[in-house]
């Protein structure tokens, strides 16, 4: 009833705040060092510009779009997350069926706590993909390619902007361990956020993904299990070993995207992973338009980062991304209400980005383009 209520997914933010103990809160919410990335991507929507078109007829506004080759019912898409089961017990299950009610695709990470059959199983209809971090052990990723493939995921994220962890400091000073435990800080918030708790000890155990004898702390874990020494060799490997299409994610320089294009990749996302990973890279709403310069077609160009609202997603596309992958924001809305939070998140958008496309004179999401939207100075 109160994600009901929310009239934005900041407000699902403050709901979510309240729900989810502090350090998986911040495990969301945060990002890595001093947080410039992140503020820079969130601030970066805030200096949109748009100039809308008066008297067109704006009664229709459709928003759907193709993407590599697929009708979606808007240019999002949810990105994937892992340990979404930390966030809230429906995990996974409940993002997949939120996005397969909604008509856009989900991404299932490597690090998720939901193995890809159960993706599937919950979400038949769904357009489901699977994201790959590439681990040491060469065996096991193709293990892992295997079951997404089994389980119908057509298309393949690999995530490169992860050789190794990046200094997520909320989360050292939590000291948060995945699964979480109870510290002495901690039962202070077993007590404020009893539920929580109550559901996450009595759930499945959080594992699908991570190794045995792994350290608990997220960094340490994904210290041991990611391969530093990826290049795009690799990527040709993964390329034949991997039937679908086949997305590349956290290119952060143009330069880096059109060698991407030239290997034949089906797409591309601009991203610096939310600014979890190397702080003050690149603000990606800010590279988009010379990424998609540089690659020219020959792929497809996503953004993620910061996208809040459907007047974010609008401006986005209008600068020439095909769709926006999101993060936080449907996290938000799992931890403030579980599937129906992610419900309301995807209802957000779409009437924002319906409102947008109409106030702008735009026509649909087909007439978004570069001249309805431009980034001011400040
Ligand atoms: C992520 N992200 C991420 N990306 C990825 O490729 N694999 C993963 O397992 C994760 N895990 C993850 C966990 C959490 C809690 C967050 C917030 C993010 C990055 C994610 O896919 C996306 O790039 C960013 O979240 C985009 O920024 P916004 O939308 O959160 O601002």
């Amino acid at each position: 009833a109160r994600v009901a209520a929310a009239a934005d997914v900041w407000d699902l933010r403050r709901l979510a705040a309240k729900r989810a103990p502090r350090m998986v809160f911040d495990y969301v919410d945060g990002a890595a060092e001093g947080e410039v990335s992140l503020a820079r991507s969130v601030a970066a929507f805030r200096r949109v510009e748009f100039a809308p078109r008066v008297l067109r007829d704006v009664s229709e506004a459709p928003t759907a779009v193709e993407i590599l080759g697929r009708r979606i019912s808007m240019p999002v898409v949810l990105g994937p997350t892992g340990f979404t089961r930390m966030m809230h017990r429906a995990g996974e299950r409940a993002v997949a069926r939120a996005a397969q009610r909604a008509g856009v695709p989900y991404t299932l990470s490597t690090m998720g706590t939901t193995a890809p059959a159960g993706v599937a199983a919950a979400a038949p209809a769904g357009w489901n993909w699977f994201q790959l971090y590439v681990v040491r052990d060469r065996a096991r990723n193709l293990e892992t390619l295997s079951m997404a493939s089994e389980a119908g995921m057509d298309v393949l994220v690999v995530t490169v902007d992860v050789p190794v962890a990046g200094a997520r400091l909320r989360d050292v000073r939590h000291g948060l361990t995945v699964p979480p435990t109870l510290r002495w800080r901690g039962a202070l918030e077993a007590v404020r956020h009893p539920a929580w708790w109550l559901d996450f000890l009595t759930s499945e155990p959080l594992r699908f993904a991570t190794v045995d004898g792994a350290p608990e702390d997220l960094a340490g874990l994904t210290n041991l299990m990611f391969d530093p020494s990826v290049t795009f060799a690799d990527l040709e490997w993964i390329r034949s070993a991997w039937p679908g299409r086949l997305l590349v994610k956290g290119v952060q320089r143009a330069d880096d995207a059109k060698e991407l294009a030239a290997l034949g990749v089906d797409g591309v996302v601009v991203s610096n992973h939310g600014g979890r990973q190397l702080d003050r890279a690149a603000t990606p709403l800010e590279l988009l338009p010379s990424v998609v310069e540089a690659v020219d077609g020959r792929s497809e160009v996503f953004l993620d980062g910061g996208v809040r609202s459907g007047a974010d997603v609008a401006a986005a596309v209008a600068l020439g991304a095909r769709a926006c992958f999101i993060g936080r924001a449907y996290l938000y809305g799992l931890m403030a209400g579980g599937e129906a939070g992610v419900d309301r998140v995807l209802e957000l958008l779409r009437a924002g980005l319906v409102r947008t496309l109409q106030l702008l004179g735009a026509g649909g999401v087909d007439g978004l383009g570069p001249d309805l939207v431009r980034l001011r100075d400040r």
